[in-house]
């Protein structure tokens, strides 16, 4: 079937999208309705709250919100909250807590909290000229010009750090940048960072405008391409690391605490030399790193791009975590460039965001980014201790035999039955439904 465009889609009622998207992509089928109008949130303000988050809602979506406990860091026990679909990655990072509790726990230093953003124009000048102008009288004039943008902020202890001229004619033709840095304190600062960038490119327009020493033909080159913020941020980073001596690194699969410890130590050098194998290596970071980014209301698409630009800053894509074992101490840390908000955005509305931080103890942002390094380092400990003793399959599918359980409609007692004949083995897709197809003929 051919389908029409539709005119004015966000102006029908929710009632109004379901039946036209029945009617248009569903065959009319009705039970479509009920998948959609099930998640709906009895509490008519609740779901208004949610509904205003996006555009075009016409259900809610769930994710399951779990609790990873025992984290110590930095000498406060903490329970973490992680909205994440994947079977195991709250039982990973719940297992890595607990095997670090007694051993001191997790540290964090934070390094640096520099936010970055662009004004990206195209400028037919030469570069000695733009500069001078630049240092003597444009970036005087950025500064005036956002400041009551600023305002609020610098009252915070934040604002803008720094604005340089970047010089980017060797990669293309008469572009240069602006380039600031900002201090956001508690914030993400996506919108105050946006809002500043804005400011500069109208500034800068209207300077040159009024600059004696540019020609009107130079005048009449200038273009502001764009105003926006970097989601690269490699100068807010936060290290979390957890050390031990190698004697105390017990494990419990059979193998002695020299070999864990060089087996552990030899998967990360692979995934710092390997890319194929240090992009799922970062992604197992993500899996820890995401499910409290969500949880806290923050944008994981940010911290998802940053971490992989990051990951890949030395011209070839390697590992976000580093392991040493000199001396019989075994070390395992993280650098991750980080940039989240504790105010602003989803924080002080969506309600389980909000338990979230309360959760948290309501940190700062320098804290949340410590938690965050923490989740992405406990869940590639969890990842890369199975890799290397059990694999990873006995743990993972132990946990999504429910999930498979649940394809085939299994009943509690079912389940159950599972349970005790998994008890010993590990759990394959193919051995469960030959257990079930033989369960139910008995
Ligand atoms: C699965 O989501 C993540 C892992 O593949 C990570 C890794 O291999 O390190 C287990």
């Amino acid at each position: 079937m051919n389908h029409q465009p539709v005119e004015g889609f966000s102006k029908l009622s929710k009632q109004g999208k379901i039946d036209w998207l029945i009617k248009e992509y569903l065959d009319g089928n009705k039970e479509h309705e009920t998948v959609l109008t099930q998640y709906w949130n009895e509490n008519p303000d609740l779901q208004k709250l949610h509904d205003e988050f996006s555009e075009n809602t016409i259900s809610n979506f769930f994710m399951p919100y779990g609790i990873a406990p025992n984290f110590l860091i930095d000498g406060k026990l903490l329970a973490l909250p992680m909205a994440v679909e994947e079977s195991s990655v709250v039982a990973a990072a719940s297992k890595a807590a607990k095997f670090w509790i007694d051993k001191g726990g997790f540290k964090t230093t934070i390094i640096n909290t520099e936010k970055l953003g662009h004004t990206h124009f195209i400028f037919k000048t030469e570069a000695h000229k733009l500069l001078h102008f630049f240092n003597f009288k444009l970036k005087k004039k950025l500064l005036e010009a956002t400041e009551d943008i600023t305002k609020n902020m610098r009252n915070r202890g934040g604002g803008i750090l720094n604005i340089k001229l970047i010089d980017k004619t060797a990669e293309l033709e008469d572009y240069f940048q602006l380039k600031a840095s900002f201090d956001t304190v508690d914030s993400m600062g996506a919108n105050f960072i946006n809002s500043c960038l804005e400011q500069f490119g109208k500034t800068l327009k209207e300077e040159v405008a009024n600059e004696e020493s540019f020609s009107q033909e130079e005048k009449d080159s200038l273009q502001i391409v764009m105003n926006i913020l970097s989601n690269y941020t490699p100068d807010c980073i936060v290290r979390a690391e957890v050390s031990c001596k190698i004697e105390d690194l017990k494990d419990d699969s059979g193998i002695s605490n020299e070999e864990f410890a060089w087996k552990f130590k030899r998967a990360v050098t692979i995934a710092e030399i390997e890319p194929y194998r240090a992009t799922t290596h970062n992604k197992g970071i993500m899996n820890g790193v995401d499910a409290v980014v969500i949880a806290t209301g923050n944008d994981f698409r940010a911290t998802e791009a940053c971490a992989h630009a990051y990951a890949a800053r030395n011209g070839k894509y390697s590992s976000l975590t580093h392991c040493t074992t000199d001396n019989g101490i075994f070390r395992f840390w993280i650098d991750l460039p980080i940039s989240v908000g504790v105010v602003g955005g989803l924080t002080n509305l969506h309600p389980l965001v909000k338990f979230s931080l309360a959760l948290l103890g309501k940190p700062s942002a320098q804290e949340l980014m410590s938690i965050l390094a923490v989740s992405g380092l406990a869940q590639n400990f969890g990842a890369l201790r199975s890799l290397v003793t059990t694999g990873i399959q006995k743990g993972h599918m132990k946990m999504h035999l429910f999930n498979i359980l649940n394809q085939f409609g299994a009943t509690e007692e079912e389940k159950q039955h599972f349970v005790t004949y998994f008890k010993d083995k590990t759990v394959s897709h193919h051995e469960v439904i030959a257990e079930l197809e033989k369960l139910r003929n008995r």
